[in-house]
């Protein structure tokens, strides 16, 4: 992965040396970073019993500070709840989540409506740490519980025609004050490339920091794609449809020209009314007044990413 040089590693260091202490950092970041996360997990957990094991995956450890757990989930966007950043937090009580299924449907063999805890069953859960860049200028590290999306997807059984992955959230008015808010086409409707879904970082995810998604970042279950803008991470999904036409998103149906598609985090194609080259790490010491960082292609996920777009002009595919 690049660093904000942009200068490889492996450019300035002998190659066995770098693979070396590649392998080194991975086993030291796996033991240091369960013990480090063990005691933040287990208050925050403890208090509420809704711990959710997980192992954590070294190849997605990083080195940044984690966002506070406290930032995490009062700082959010969730506009089924209002569209203030502190609305989710304050109101997001009123989502039930306990029944909750999910229904997979469309372009598959094998279409099911599944309960949560089948979902939460399908495959081993692990811990992620990912960086979460935010269309609006900020972002967070945060470590997410889940296991890779395509577990579902194979579960599921694509047919060769399907090419697209609608997610669809739940819209409920009774449980949802913001959706009597025409701010949004509701219900709440994201979309990936089949391929994009396939990709191991596309995670559906079931808990931060230990512990169960708080209401407020999407409970019960949500999409984490950590190289494109946050709003492609579908909260509360209770609709899974495989398509073969590009899904109409709800952000691209309200603002074709600000929002696109595929918007993966690009510092060099900026939005209409703001530049994307650099971003304010939430909680970092300065608070509004922090230096800016320098935003990475892809979010800094290149390596993993970059190829699903070889012959893609991403001026035109935003
Ligand atoms: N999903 C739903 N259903 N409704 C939303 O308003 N907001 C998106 C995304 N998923 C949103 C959503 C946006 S704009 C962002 S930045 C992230 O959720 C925020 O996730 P977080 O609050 O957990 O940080």
């Amino acid at each position: 992965m690049k660093n904000h040089s942009g200068i490889l590693p492996s450019d300035i260091t002998p190659k066995e040396v770098f693979e070396k202490r590649r392998q080194l950092i991975k086993l030291a970041a796996s033991g240091a970073f369960g013990l480090a996360n063990a005691a933040i997990f287990s208050r925050a957990a403890f208090a509420q019993n809704t711990q959710l094991t997980a192992k954590p995956n070294p190849k997605y450890f990083l080195t940044d500070k984690l966002t506070s757990y406290k930032d995490v989930t009062n700082y959010n966007n969730f506009y089924e709840f209002g569209t203030d950043k502190s609305d989710p937090a304050k109101y997001a009580h009123t989502l039930k989540t306990k029944p909750w299924t999910v229904s997979v449907e469309g372009l598959v063999n094998k279409p099911k409506t599944w309960d949560l805890d089948s979902l939460l069953k399908l495959a081993p859960m692990e811990e992620r740490v990912y960086r979460f860049r935010c269309v609006e200028g900020w972002s967070m590290v945060i470590p997410w519980v889940g296991y890779s999306l395509s577990h579902l997807i194979k579960a599921s059984e694509p047919q060769g025609s399907a090419k697209y992955i609608e997610f669809i959230s739940l819209a409920d008015p009774k449980q949802m004050p913001g959706v009597n808010n025409r701010v949004l086409n509701w219900p709440y409707t994201e979309g990936l490339r089949l391929d994009e879904a396939m990709n191991d970082l596309s995670l559906l995810t079931f808990g931060l920091y230990g512990e169960v998604l708080p209401n407020q970042n999407g409970a019960p279950i949500r999409l984490v794609v950590p190289w494109k803008y946050g709003f492609k991470s579908a909260k509360s999904i209770v609709k899974i449809r495989f398509t073969d036409k590009e899904p109409a998103t709800s952000w691209k149906v309200s603002a074709p020209y600000e929002y696109g598609f595929y918007s993966n985090v690009n510092p060099l194609v900026n939005h209409p009314r703001w530049s994307q080259a650099t971003e304010r790490r939430i909680g970092s010491e300065g608070g509004i007044f922090a230096p800016k960082i320098k935003t990475l292609p892809f979010n800094g996920y290149a390596d993993q990413v970059a190829h699903l777009y070889k012959d893609m002009d991403l001026r035109k595919f935003y």
